[in-house]
């Protein structure tokens, strides 16, 4: 298959990604953070050094300041509606994405 969305989606995804997910849901797919059971705190292990490679990768000086969201679409809303305040200025233009654009207009 020649699969031409790929910027989208991501897919195909590395073979490492699909091993580590199936075997990270497999053996600790709980919800980190909820309780204190053994997979609990070992989903929340595997949250935290998450945070702190990425923290790493982004250059970024607190590990806990990283917010995790299902999408791009969901990240750019929650900047977007989150900085943007009655009286300021965003720049941007016509051929920006819809997740972009459409939060803009609302606003
Ligand atoms: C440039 C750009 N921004 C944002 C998005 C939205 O990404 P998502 O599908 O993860 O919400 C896309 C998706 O194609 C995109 O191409």
């Amino acid at each position: 298959m020649i699969f031409l969305d790929n910027a989208a989606t991501s897919y195909p995804k590395p073979e490492s990604v699909y091993t580590f997910m199936d075997s990270f849901y497999r053996r600790a797919g709980v919800n980190p953070g909820r309780s204190g059971y053994d997979l609990c705190m070992e989903a929340g292990e595997l949250l935290d050094g998450t945070r702190k490679l990425l923290a790493r990768f982004f250059n970024g000086t607190d590990p806990n300041r990283l917010c995790f969201t299902s999408n791009s679409t969901d990240a750019l809303n929650l900047a977007i509606f989150g900085l943007l305040k009655e009286g300021d200025h965003a720049i941007s233009t016509t051929i920006e994405h819809n997740s972009v654009l459409r939060p803009l207009y609302h606003l």
